[in-house]
């Protein structure tokens, strides 16, 4: 069944670690996410932003996910990433989204606090989750990019949160999205994390843009002829410092994409010959279950969670 992330965060909060929020767009993401979550007996969260949803079908994608989680026999939250405006949020809700990021990161503080503040109103009646943005993340997110981080200012964090009642905050303390994260070496501020913990105590924490970005992925990839320079993601032992913190919710796409890719790539030049899609796809769907098996056991630690 589709749960909302009250209980799963509050239990993740006390426990000292987070839950996955795996992006989706496609049936054998979705299936390898929660076949791994069920092996390992770990909450998740499915999310999927405007543009997956557009790839997927609103409608195709709510009654995939649902029907999946209960074949599979995982409960689930499903999770709208990167929701840009009122209308989307209240869409994914009316569909049957049981909770909604409101990204109004790139706005100006009041009018992120009064965006949220709607969002959170009409979320609310309809016992859905939301996920606010507070800080901006260099590099591209979805349609906006920036190439400076603005690290989270943590009164203004405690300001928002009293003023929007959002039930979590993304924050921006170094990390990015996509596969090129860092030029130099890996930093994250956790000094702002630890600030953010201590004036909001018990209040879940997401990180965004914490892919690891897994150098065997990589290389597999362009192995096969794939051609990715350069890539740097986070490094395991911060992500997993960050779920024993306030961190509640750790969000990945690009591991997946990686690892998705490498597989195909890998089988289809070992397989000249093949041309069945469960063939391929299928292999591109079970290095998304290793991967998120071994986020489970070296990020989040949110095994025997459910
Ligand atoms: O934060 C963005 C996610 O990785 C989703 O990316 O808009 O390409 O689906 P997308
Ligand atoms: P990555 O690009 O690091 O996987 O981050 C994904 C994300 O934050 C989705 O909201
Ligand atoms: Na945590
Ligand atoms: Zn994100």
């Amino acid at each position: 069944a589709l749960v909302n992330t009250k209980e799963m965060f509050k239990k993740a909060y006390e426990g000292g670690y987070s839950i996955g929020a795996f992006n989706i767009s496609d049936l054998e993401q979705l299936q390898a996410v929660l076949e791994a979550c069920k092996s390992r007996n770990s909450a998740v969260i499915i999310q999927a932003s405007k543009s997956a949803i557009s790839y997927a079908g609103m409608d195709t994608l709510v009654a995939m996910v649902k029907a999946a989680s209960e074949e599979i026999g995982v409960d689930c939250a499903l999770h709208l990433d990167h929701g840009p405006s009122f209308e989307v949020a209240k869409k994914c809700i009316d569909a049957g989204f049981t909770s909604v990021m409101i990204d109004g990161s790139h706005l100006d503080y009041e009018e992120n606090v009064a965006i949220t503040k709607q969002v959170v109103e009409y979320a609310h009646q309809h016992n859905v989750s939301v996920e606010a943005e507070l800080g901006v993340l260099a590099g591209v997110e979805d349609e906006v990019s920036s190439d400076v981080h603005k690290y989270t200012e943590p009164d203004q964090a405690v300001d928002f949160v009293n003023r929007t009642g959002v039930d979590s905050l993304a924050i921006a303390i170094g990390t990015s999205h996509g596969a090129f994260k860092f030029k130099g070496e890996a930093n994250l501020r956790f000094d702002i994390l630890e600030e953010i913990q201590g004036k909001l105590p018990n209040f879940p924490i997401v990180l965004h843009g914490a892919s690891a970005v897994d150098p065997e992925s990589v290389a597999t990839c362009n192995k096969f002829g794939g051609d990715i320079a350069g890539a740097k993601g986070v490094p395991v032992d911060m992500l997993r410092k960050a779920s024993s913190m306030a961190v509640c919710k750790i969000n990945m796409d690009t591991d997946l994409r990686l690892a998705m890719t490498a597989a195909i790539r890998k089988f289809l030049a070992e397989n000249p010959s093949a041309f069945d899609p469960r063939k391929y796809i299928g292999a591109g769907k079970e290095a998304i279950k290793a991967t998120v098996e071994g986020k489970i056991d070296v990020v989040l630690g949110s095994k025997d969670s459910l």
